[in-house]
């Protein structure tokens, strides 16, 4: 009798252990079977936030396709891969590169076209970036096109935006077999002249496109007492060129070099709040409250589901003996700087970028290369930024030693750009 009690109890016990585990199984398939409903481009919270976090935390596993309970040696790989730190790393010589031939692609402005204008040393065309701890896809340019199938790419910023504009231009170019079937959609010619381009893929069914915008927010002008306008910055109002940015799916933005000119970093009646125009402001006060604007602006417009966004970060200058505007130099560099202290550098604006992108809703994409850039004195048109009239390279007074010959060091950006698709599975 006691006995059979007993033994009652024990079977309701157990079944109610089993029901309890079925229960908590269930509970856990149904928050895996949530997860593929996730966007698209859910997966770069993932990136900016372990990127942020610099954890090495589980979570950045590809959450679309968990890896089964006995991982193969290629999942490994793919999530070591997926934790890579693509930015520490350094540069190798490699004589596959560049990606395109200098002086083959029609869309490097004379700026950038150091081989045509006459730069006689041609070394620093071989150096690929190699992360520390994985390698970088092979760059694939039909792939990239297929991944922007039916969509548009877009950067925004100074003209060293445009100089990674041109660079992705042509590394895409290697991708078409007829190359007549990419075309500015209004014929124009790149020139610094114009502030806006569309180029369309014809057989993608995508553009790729530029805005420049020197400071992501917006510039307005004054007119003084005796009757002079001068230019003020508004900081706290978005850029003009904003409406733009709504129409396309991928964006890379910058703004960081005007920040240090002139007008700018002297800041005095200059930066405007409201109707308050400052007699004297701080530019890396100003700089941080700008970035703020910016950051609202996309949290407010961008819904993250279907937008992929990038920063990309400062990118290096390397004048010597004296500034862009007063006889700064890096003529003759012929070599990166592979160590020392200089490789380190890490300008107080990036602290700013981090610290504005942490604190976003959308997820921001910083584009890290600071520090690759830090290395590439050697990379800059210096006095090889124009063509060289009768046969000798004029040697200008300014020397162009922030800007990169192409093929050159933005190729590495967009390399970057790539490779974080390929690796996060993003479109
Ligand atoms: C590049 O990508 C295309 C399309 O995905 C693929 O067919 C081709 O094999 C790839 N090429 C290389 C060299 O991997
Ligand atoms: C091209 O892409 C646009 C979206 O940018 C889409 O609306 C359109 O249907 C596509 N056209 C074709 C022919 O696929
Ligand atoms: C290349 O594309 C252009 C523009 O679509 C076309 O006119 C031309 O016939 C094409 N060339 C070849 C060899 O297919
Ligand atoms: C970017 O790179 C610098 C080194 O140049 C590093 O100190 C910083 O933590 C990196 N930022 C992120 C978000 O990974």
């Amino acid at each position: 009798m006691s006995n059979s009690v007993f033994h009652k109890t024990r079977y309701t016990v157990t079944s109610l252990c089993f029901i309890l585990l079925f229960l908590f199984t269930l509970f856990l398939f149904s928050n895996r079977a949530l997860e593929p409903s996730l966007s698209l481009y859910r997966p770069s919270f993932w990136l900016t936030k372990s990127q942020f976090r610099s954890s090495n935390a589980t979570h950045v596993r590809d959450k679309q396709n968990p890896p089964a309970d006995n991982e193969t040696v290629a999942n490994v790989g793919e999530e070591k891969r997926e934790r890579c730190d693509l930015y520490s790393g350094t540069w190798v010589k490699d004589d596959g590169y560049p990606i395109y031939k200098p002086g083959s692609c029609p869309y490097v402005d004379e700026a950038f076209d150091c081989q045509s204008n006459g730069r006689p040393d041609s070394d620093y065309l071989r150096w690929r970036w190699k992360p520390d701890g994985c390698d970088l896809p092979r760059f694939n340019a039909t792939d990239f096109l297929d991944r922007l199938r039916g969509k548009s790419l877009m950067l925004v910023g100074d003209s060293m935006n445009r100089n990674q504009f041109e660079s992705l231009l042509c590394l895409l170019r290697e991708g078409l077999t007829n190359k007549s079937k990419m075309y500015e959609v209004h014929g124009y010619k790149i020139t610094k002249e114009r502030g806006h381009y569309i180029f369309k893929f014809e057989d993608y069914n995508c553009t790729v496109v530029y805005v420049l915008s020197h400071f992501l927010v917006k510039e307005g002008v004054r007119i003084n007492e005796q009757g002079n306008s001068n230019p003020t910055l508004l900081i706290d109002k978005i850029d003009k060129t904003s409406d733009r940015w709504k129409r396309a799916d991928i964006l890379v933005f910058n703004t960081a070099h005007w920040w240090v000119h002139g007008k700018t970093a002297r800041g005095i009646n200059y930066f405007k709040e409201g109707d308050y125009l400052y007699p004297k402001f701080d530019a890396v006060e100003a700089y941080r409250r700008a970035l703020k604007t910016w950051a609202k602006w996309i949290d407010e417009n961008f819904n993250p589901e279907k937008k992929l966004v990038f920063y990309r970060g400062y990118s290096s200058a390397h004048f010597s003996g004296g500034d862009w505007n007063s006889g700064g130099s890096c003529t003759g560099e012929t070599e990166p700087i592979l160590s020392g202290a200089v490789l380190e550098m890490y300008p107080l604006k990036m602290k700013i970028v981090e610290e504005v992108l942490r604190e976003m809703k959308v997820p921001v994409t910083l584009l890290n290369v600071t520090r690759l850039t830090n290395s590439r004195k050697d990379g800059h048109p210096s006095m090889y930024g124009k063509k060289s009239t009768d046969g000798k390279t004029k040697s200008t007074r300014r020397e162009d030693c922030s800007h990169w010959c192409l093929p050159g060091v933005p190729d590495a950006w967009n390399e970057l750009i790539y490779a974080t698709l390929v690796f996060k599975k993003l479109l």
